[in-house]
């Protein structure tokens, strides 16, 4: 090939564009995965512009922090929702709370003055939008006359599967709320096609009630097209799930799973004291962390007695996610940090074993760094995925409540000495890497070709322009049944006419005989 043109080639594959991502959620551990694809962009050489109440602690090149922060009052809902997720009881006023809370604080990050400056004086390619029931930003997608992604940090829900049209395939695809293990009894079917139904019609249409009347304020229809419009609009929808992990399911090709996004390829260096402090640890350690919502200070104190206790009695170290500088009676063995890299650290080779609450993040990193989990779950989808690996025969489950001494230590002796466990997640993790592209390089790879080809509408299924009738053929199907009935009338009708003027006819061959 002609060198100019190589290098012509490499420059267009290689061209920068300006990329708005806003992700106003704040749940920390949803942001991050937005935030490794935002700094993957980046490194990329795309200039990235990054809205979220989580901004960098340093600079990063080509790199924009913009920082968005919830009120007082919305900051003591999502407390006092942490605190009912980690009792293991959300109740319905708080669930009201926080989803009107959502809806205010993204109206309220619309009207930022930081971000009214962004819509007027700056310019975009791309707008991605991380997603919380928040379609409504997708407007910002209409202002700057780009195409638009949205990316969703955990398994794909409903609304997200009909944003594109994909089929919800009840009969086949495990809803994560439904809490199933299988499909194999109609039961088990009518179950999860139950709680498809409810996250479909309940969620979506509630959610879609408030977000279209923050839409409609921010980009109101004389200006803007309309809220549906910007939704059927979507060029792609990236969700963090992967089939090893959630199992199959039919998927359009603007749906695309990056399941893995916050694992990388080749783990960080840890900072110098954790570093040493595993590299030291001759029996193994241990990882205990609740993750960033369910923040492990609202352990019941009774229940932290315990677990210090059974700690301080291993011969293995522990690191533990610990939201304050001080945890009376800590063990020796026992090492505190507000903020850990979880994903690093499960890549230490003296980690043998992760006591989690199974949130998806988690799981997921503890799968692909072959580290098998205690699970102990607070809110409903960490239920799921604990009872799921269990199933797997990776993790052993124990609910708060019954945290004792005893069910404690038995669960790590259970988890540390059977060889079964670490055996299992091994080959877990061998599937889970084995990929075409790394989902790193798939992320990024997807973004760019939206990027390259300034949206993409060759990807739209026609199917999702139609109604709930229209896309399950029920119409279709209702139609031919009419016609088959109707021919069946006709048919049934001629016959009577035949038969009756045949019987006629032999009685009159009977009279004249
Ligand atoms: C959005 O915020 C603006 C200004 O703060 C307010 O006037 C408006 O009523 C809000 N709209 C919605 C739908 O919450
Ligand atoms: C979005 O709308 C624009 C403008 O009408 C259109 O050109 C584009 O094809 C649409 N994109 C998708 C993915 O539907």
């Amino acid at each position: 090939m002609n060198l100019n043109l190589l290098v012509l080639l490499l420059i267009a594959g290689t061209e920068c564009s300006r990329i708005l991502f806003i992700h106003p959620s704040l749940s920390r551990s949803h942001v991050i995965p937005s935030q490794i694809l935002a700094k993957l962009l980046a490194k990329k050489g795309h200039e990235v512009t990054f809205i979220s109440p989580y901004p960098q602690s340093k600079a990063i090149e080509n790199f924009r922090d913009i920082k968005i922060a919830a009120s007082e009052e919305e900051m003591n809902i999502l407390n006092e929702m942490q605190k009912e997720m980690s009792e293991s009881k959300i109740s319905f006023s708080i669930m009201t709370k926080a989803m009107a809370m959502l809806q205010d604080f993204g109206n309220d990050t619309l009207n930022l003055p930081e971000i009214k400056d962004l819509m007027k004086n700056d310019k975009f390619d791309l707008v991605i939008v991380g997603y919380i029931m928040n379609e409504y930003f997708l407007g910002l997608a209409d202002h700057f006359k780009c195409p638009s992604i949205v990316f969703f940090p955990a398994f794909p829900i409903s609304a997200l599967l009909k944003m594109v049209g994909n089929p919800l395939s009840p009969e086949g695809s495990l809803h994560i709320l439904a809490n199933l293990r299988t499909l194999d009894s109609f039961v088990d079917r009518v179950l999860n096609f139950i709680v498809n139904a409810v996250d479909l019609v309940l969620m979506k249409n509630f959610f879609d009630y408030q977000g279209k009347a923050v839409y409609d304020y921010n980009f109101p229809p004389d200006r803007y097209r309309s809220y549906d419009e910007m939704i059927r609009n979507v060029s792609l929808v990236l969700v963090n799930t992967h089939f090893t992990s959630s199992g199959p399911r039919p998927l359009l090709p603007n749906l695309v799973e990056v399941g893995g996004l916050q694992v990388k390829p080749n783990p960080a260096p840890l900072p110098e004291d954790l570093k040493t402090f595993l590299d030291d640890a001759k029996d193994g350690a241990i990882l205990f962390s609740f993750g960033s919502n369910a923040k492990s200070i609202y352990i019941p104190e009774d229940k932290q007695k315990i677990i210090l206790k059974v700690f301080s009695k291993l011969k293995q170290r522990v690191i533990m996610k610990w939201e304050s500088d001080v945890l009376p009676g800590k063990p020796k063995n026992v090492l505190i940090s507000k903020w850990l890299p979880q994903d690093d650290i499960l890549a230490h080779p003296n980690i043998k074993a992760f006591i989690s609450h199974c949130g998806y993040g988690g799981v997921i990193e503890a799968k692909s760094n072959g580290v098998p989990i205690i699970g102990i779950p607070l809110g409903a989808d960490q239920k799921g995925n604990a009872d799921k690996i269990v199933e797997e025969g990776w993790a052993v489950r124990l609910d708060m409540t019954d945290i004792t001494e005893e069910s404690l230590t038995n669960a790590l002796k259970e988890i540390l000495s059977n060889p079964k466990y670490r055996d299992i997640v091994g080959k877990q993790a061998i599937l889970a890497k084995d990929r075409p592209m790394n989902a790193q390089d798939t992320a990024v790879y997807w973004v760019e070709y939206v990027l390259r080809h300034n949206g993409a509408p060759h990807l739209h299924y026609p199917g999702a322009d139609l109604n709930f009738f229209q896309a399950n053929s029920i119409d279709v199907i209702l139609f031919i049944f009419a016609v088959i009935y109707a021919a069946f009338k006709v048919i049934k009708l001629i016959c009577g006419f035949i038969f009756c003027r045949s019987k006629k006819g032999s009685n009159e061959k009977l009279k004249r005989n």
